[in-house]
């Protein structure tokens, strides 16, 4: 079969798009990159937001409509969406064929074999087996040189806002011998860079034993991700390590030791603030105040000072004021971030912050988010005209595929 995969939402969305792929390539099928020549489509779903819902639901309405009626397609639904929405997703779209929740990945390949293109509305969205899951979905397709690698799926906080850990389930950690043996295979293949992925990645190894790794930490380090970041930087060839998505509760001791004792890992850490606001940051129950952050950061600073800092905020969260808005502002501005994603609050099913309701409006939602992403670019510009005339290694992944006129022409080896 012909199979085209369309992917929505985050780095563990697109890292779980590409195992599926690798699944369906060992069982024969072909990957094509558009839709119409495609046997089958499927859409990995997002449901963060509702916006992400929207987006993957409105795709996946025009597929199955230009199918209807012919022999069209084979379309499944899988991921986050699937996983909220349950057999309700057929009542949106009668003529879906299948759909899977986030632990039945692996199941693709033998639930495609059986769908007819009949609307047969398969469904599975169980989370008993995600750890079995996990070894399967280990399979990547031309990696290039820099490769994304699952260490934990799942989330066991309790965001107020948060809809993730209804969707992937509890936090589970893989084994560290099957991270390492993937990572080095990885490299084998002339992949450089590995991005180590998980909604709270530094709890790895925290809730289920897939610690310890039998090697002696040479820096007598005793917490599961520092220790696996430790195994990492001793595999050859790996130049760069890179982790997503960090928590200050993560930010310990021993990982800032890490960052001092391990030059493979990279300069940046991408640290989610979500509020500058010590009221609002305890609603969301995020588990730090701004004091707490701002440590966190200084001592990564003081062994890292060039370290890139990057950040996701919610503006608009229910009761947010002015003044908790303006502290958000001047936090972002103290810690002068890199980079920052800015999402405007939106009220997801079963989360416990639906009981505030929604009282920004979605007009001051916006004129917040424009306000922040400005302050952001002129930020970037100010860190990005300092790097002028520097000289510093880069590693090159390929073409760009968003901008027409870069060609290899521009690219001197
Ligand atoms: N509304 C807006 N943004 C959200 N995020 C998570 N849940 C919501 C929500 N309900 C954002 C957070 C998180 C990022 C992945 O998405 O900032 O870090
Ligand atoms: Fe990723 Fe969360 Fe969206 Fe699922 S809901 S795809 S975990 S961002």
């Amino acid at each position: 079969m012909k199979i085209h995969i369309r992917t929505y939402g985050c780095q563990m969305n697109e890292r779980d798009s590409e195992a599926l792929a690798a699944l369906l390539v060992r069982a024969g099928h072909e990957l094509v990159d558009n839709e119409p020549s495609a046997d089958a489509i499927i859409v990995n779903t997002c449901s963060v937001r509702q916006k992400a819902e929207h987006k993957a639901l409105g795709k996946l309405g025009r597929i199955v409509a230009a199918g209807r009626g012919q022999d069209g397609p084979v379309v499944g639904a899988v991921g986050c969406m699937v996983q909220r929405m349950g057999s309700d997703i057929f009542k949106k779209l009668p003529d879906l064929d299948f759909a899977l929740g986030t632990g039945q990945l692996h199941s693709l390949p033998s639930v495609l074999e059986q769908a007819t293109g009949r609307a047969n509305h398969y469904l599975d969205t169980s989370l008993e087996n995600v750890s079995e899951s996990m070894v399967s979905m280990d399979g990547h397709v031309n990696s290039g040189v820099s490769a994304f690698v699952n260490i934990l799926r799942g989330c066991n906080r309790r965001c107020t806002y948060c809809i993730v850990p209804e969707v992937r389930g509890p936090e589970q950690s893989r084994p560290a011998l099957d991270i390492i043996s993937e990572s080095k295979a990885l490299v084998e293949k002339g992949v450089k860079e590995i991005t180590l992925l998980g909604q709270s990645v530094m709890s790895y190894g925290r809730t289920n034993d897939a610690w310890p790794l039998d090697h002696v930490s040479r820096e007598s380090l005793v917490e599961p991700f520092p220790r696996l970041l430790e195994a990492m930087s001793s595999i050859e060839g790996l130049e760069r390590i890179r982790f997503t998505s960090g928590h200050p509760s993560g930010c310990t001791a021993e990982l800032v030791h890490a960052y001092e004792a391990f030059p493979a890992i990279c300069d940046h850490l991408h640290l989610p603030l979500q509020s500058g606001s010590d009221r609002i940051l305890e609603m969301m129950k995020r588990q730090y105040s701004t004091e707490d952050y701002r440590r966190v950061v200084t001592a990564l600073r003081e062994v890292r000072p060039q370290i890139a800092l990057s950040t996701d905020i919610i503006v608009g969260f229910p009761t947010e004021s002015e003044s908790d808005f303006d502290a958000t502002s001047d936090f972002m501005e103290e810690m002068t971030y890199d980079n920052s994603f800015i999402f405007k609050y939106s009220p997801r099913p079963n989360t416990a912050a639906l009981k505030w309701g929604d009282d920004v409006s979605s007009e001051e939602k916006l004129r917040r988010n424009h306000e922040l992403l400005e302050a952001q670019d002129a930020r970037s510009q100010q860190i990005n005209k300092k790097l002028v005339g520097l000289e510093m290694e880069i590693l090159v992944e390929g073409v760009s595929r968003r901008n027409k006129k870069s060609d290899r022409s521009h690219v001197v080896l």
